[in-house]
């Protein structure tokens, strides 16, 4: 076997985290790695190298670290765990923009902290606009040779719109094999999501009923009661549509209505998640308003404390009509879907974090029990619940005992965790897949093309309106007028599972 070739299949040792003191990786990354550690999956010649523009010396990073990990982890830091942890880095200061430091990078990169090692991951933990410079900086720094060799991780949002997405991707394939790139959204790693599949294909019962005959409607929200924190340079930019519907609310709808796969194989599954997307009904500028609404959080009161509004956030320029929240409606054209609305909603300082599916089924063909107590019965719901408690629920009605004909809603808990059992974080487990060279829940680039062109319709005709936008009270579920999509009479959302 040649060396080259050997070279390539050893698994990567050394991860470079690009942006390592910025938001993503203080919430997100240091603590899957951390957890990582843990759970002793971290390979034991893997060194990580954290790239910053801070001037911090080895111990500054350390100490940064620790701040970081401790607030995010309180009780459940490990001070032994972190010490072992902390040796594994080596902290470069550096600017996104400057070939020379990465020629610095290059240098730390071959005296490795762990072991000798040639293959390397890169993490783009960075805001989208810097992606160019730093694919750029790389090839130019002979940082990505030889060719085929390393990893690169891709944060969401991949792109701004369709011509940016594709302008990015033409870009890293310029300097990266496809098999090298690893488009992450991370709600993909949730297990409740991969649960979701096994709900939907492991269970005869399920799959029968799971289409425009029985299925009212379908709701995906993900509510979150966190503001926009220290990332105005990025949101501002950015809104609820880019940084969360365009990803990670398309990716669960796909999930929900993608036909079952010829197999469990990356292409397979991407395969199905593509048909979805380019069979939703594409929305013309006419019927915009009709299908999609947006808002922006005013100063309100969350968990007893007053929390100022989008306007007020550090960082965000005047008169901004960035939306922190929205719902749209979607349509699925095919055989299975027709005519059923998928209603998407998300936003920020919300009432409370909720992360859930919504599955409405039809009301019986007959009310049979109109005669009785029993007016309208209400339609059975399946509820998948992925954040903060993850759990799977059926509404399903049952008789109250007694002698007269009443009814009660019985929920049949499906959840796939049993009691003290956790899940993994979703961090975890695809960094983990990073690590061991396994794509499959990561996104193709006809994924997010088909997703940019889905939600393009909606944001051309925002950015052409840009002289207004909704307000709601931080601490509410955003606005009645959100509830104008709704096809039917009967329809609302559903705020708790
Ligand atoms: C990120 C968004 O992708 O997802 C953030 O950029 C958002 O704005 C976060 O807060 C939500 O992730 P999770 O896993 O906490 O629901």
């Amino acid at each position: 076997m040649k060396k080259e070739q050997a070279q390539q299949q050893q698994s990567p040792c050394s991860f470079v985290i690009f942006g390592a003191t910025g938001n993503l990786s203080q919430i997100k990354l240091l603590p899957a790695l951390y957890h990582l550690e843990r759970a002793q999956r971290l390979p034991a010649d893997m060194s990580l190298f954290a790239l910053g523009r801070r001037p911090y010396s080895p111990e500054e990073w350390k100490d940064f670290m620790e701040e970081a990990l401790k607030e995010k982890l309180k009780d459940k830091f490990d001070p032994a765990l972190f010490a072992k942890f902390a040796t594994r880095f080596v902290y470069v200061q550096g600017e996104l923009n400057k070939l020379e430091d990465y020629h610095k990078l290059k240098e730390a990169l071959a005296t490795p902290k762990m072991g000798s090692c040639t293959n390397v991951i890169y993490y783009l933990a960075i805001k989208p606009t810097e992606f160019g410079a730093v694919i750029n900086n790389l090839d130019k720094s002979g940082l990505n040779k030889p060719r085929g060799l390393h990893r690169i991780v891709v944060e969401k949002p991949f792109g701004e719109d369709i011509e940016t997405a594709e302008m990015l991707n033409g870009l890293l394939h310029k300097h990266f094999d496809e098999e090298q790139v690893y488009r992450i959204d991370h709600y993909l790693g949730k297990e409740s999501v991969q649960n979701l599949l096994v709900f939907r294909f492991a269970n005869t019962l399920i799959e029968p009923l799971w289409n425009r005959n029985y299925i009212d409607h379908v709701q995906i929200t993900v509510a979150e009661d966190v503001g926009i924190g220290k990332r105005a340079d990025y949101y501002d930019k950015a809104g609820a549509l880019r940084d969360m519907l365009q990803n990670h609310l398309m990716q669960l709808l796909t999930v929900v209505a993608m036909e079952p796969p010829a197999s469990m194989d990356a292409d397979a599954v991407r395969d199905e998640k593509v048909k979805v997307l380019r069979s939703i009904r594409p929305i013309s500028k006419r019927s915009v308003h009709a299908h999609a609404f947006r808002a922006q959080y005013a100063a309100g009161v969350i968990d007893g404390e007053h929390v100022p509004g989008y306007a007020q956030e550090e960082g965000v320029e005047e008169n901004s009509i960035t939306e922190t929240f929205v719902a749209a409606k979607f349509y699925i054209d095919n055989w299975r879907w027709r005519g059923v609305p998928f209603y998407l909603r998300t936003g920020k300082r919300m009432a409370k974090q909720t992360s859930m599916i919504a599955i409405r089924f039809k009301h019986p063909p007959q009310q049979l029990f109109r005669e009785t107590p029993v007016e309208t019965i209400a339609p059975n719901w399946v509820l998948l619940s992925l954040q903060p408690e993850e759990s799977m629920h059926m509404e399903i009605h049952v008789k109250k005992p007694g002698l007269e004909m009443d009814t009660r809603v019985l929920k049949l808990n499906a959840s796939y965790l049993g009691t003290g059992e956790a899940a993994l974080d979703a961090y975890e487990n695809l960094l983990l897949d990073v690590i061991e060279g396994d794509g499959t829940l990561f996104i193709r680039f006809d994924e997010v093309e088909w997703a940019w062109r889905v939600v393009d319709p909606i944001l051309k005709y925002w950015a052409m309106e840009r002289d207004y936008i909704h307000t709601y009270p931080a601490g509410s579920w955003g606005l009645h007028e959100a509830g104008r999509l709704f096809d039917g009479e009967d329809q609302e959302w559903r705020n708790e599972v």
